[in-house]
């Protein structure tokens, strides 16, 4: 038996696709690499090496962007669900990759602190027929919730209208094989879909033994912008080590703080300032009296000019000219906002790729 990975990268993406950020929502950067590559790492660093990535009507940038999974260290193939018609429906989609093997089911727009080992352990230790991991979160309504009785689940409901508790099931399971044959039965629920909520649901029925695990650490659904500067400030704070750069070229007039990366190419002039924990690309370019505050990842390429960005994401090639200063930010690729006054308050925008604003 090999434990296998299954990442879904299909999905609508409905809510984060009226912003117009070109291509695949799961390519969208957190700390400088797309939220996709944050669970590719997390499976390769579990000892996963096969791994099948789900893909849906909206593909761009997802086969060039992984190729192979060489580079992580993975075998990584293809399966197309085309229409998205559930979680479920993308497990019996991957059917004959998968075959008689135990797996990780990761959604691609999920990140989370403790990787998907705890997964891989609790199953070794227990020998159960799936894995699953719940958290505390404040809007119940929007996730699938699970009861619990000590390690019993006694319930569990997909987007309940009144939530038995406020344990959210997290984006990522271990299955085994045993949840085929109780997928192949499901039948479509009101919105359409199949769900694994209700496929776990079933499992229990048949006297499987699902373990909850309590999830230590933080973990992010990035569906929505705000979520994704959450994830990107999270992630930021616990970069490790090898993940920081210094190079390009600093004035020794700028002020760099905290942890702060910054790769080859990039300018950081007279009077600029840095604070951590904060990621630049390649070739970025920091003007003199411009300002960089936490939080903040600034993709290859991006020019600030006499401008300050604190909390943001910034896309490659985005420019922000004069005395503005954004934060809590998503900004898309190539975007230029430009600033004749200096604004009294700070200014947070959600702009997709190549929009051009004058403030
Ligand atoms: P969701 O966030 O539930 O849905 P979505 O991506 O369609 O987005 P939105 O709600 O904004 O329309 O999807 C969770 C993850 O699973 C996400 O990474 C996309 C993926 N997915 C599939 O691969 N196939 C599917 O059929 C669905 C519903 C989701």
């Amino acid at each position: 038996m090999t434990m296998k990975g299954l990442i879904l990268a299909g999905g609508h993406g409905t809510r984060l696709r009226p912003l117009t950020f070109t291509g695949n929502k799961h390519m969208i950067p957190i700390a400088n690499e797309p939220i996709l590559f944050h669970g590719l790492r997390n499976l390769a660093d579990a000892g996963i090496r096969e791994v099948a990535i789900i893909l849906g009507p909206i593909q761009e940038g997802i086969q060039e962007g992984v190729g192979d999974g060489s580079r992580f260290g993975l075998q990584v193939t293809y399966i197309h669900q085309g229409e998205p018609k559930g979680l479920a429906h993308a497990v019996l989609c991957a059917r004959s990759f998968l075959g008689e093997d135990p797996f990780v089911m990761y959604l691609g727009d999920n990140l989370l602190q403790a990787g998907v080992l705890p997964f891989l352990a609790a199953y070794e230790r227990e020998h159960p027929d799936a894995v699953v991991a719940a958290t505390p979160v404040a809007n119940p309504v929007q996730y699938g919730i699970v009861e619990l009785d000590g390690d019993r689940i006694v319930s569990i409901e997909e987007k309940p209208a009144h939530p038995k508790s406020n344990l959210a099931l997290i984006g990522v399971y271990l299955f085994t094989a045993s949840i085929h044959p109780v997928i192949a039965r499901l039948q479509p629920s009101r919105r359409g879909e199949l769900e694994i909520t209700e496929a776990i649901w079933n499992l229990l029925q048949t006297g499987a033994r699902v373990h909850p695990l309590r999830l230590e650490g933080w973990w992010k659904d990035t569906g929505l912008p705000a979520d994704l500067l959450d994830a990107n400030e999270k992630v930021l704070d616990s970069l490790p080590e090898h993940r920081m750069r210094r190079e390009g070229t600093i004035s020794p007039r700028a002020t760099v703080r905290g942890r702060v990366s910054i790769e080859s190419g990039s300018v950081v002039e007279d009077g600029a300032t840095i604070e951590g924990p904060a990621m630049l690309g390649k070739n970025v370019r920091i003007g003199a009296g411009s300002h960089v505050g936490p939080g903040s990842t600034l993709g290859d390429g991006v020019q600030l000019a006499g401008a300050s960005v604190r909390r943001s994401i910034l896309l490659e090639g985005a420019r922000v000219e004069g005395p503005v200063r954004i934060a809590d930010s998503l900004v898309g690729r190539r975007v230029l906002i430009s600033a004749r006054h200096p604004s009294p308050e700070e200014v947070t925008l959600v702009i997709g790729d190549a929009a051009q604003i004058r403030l």
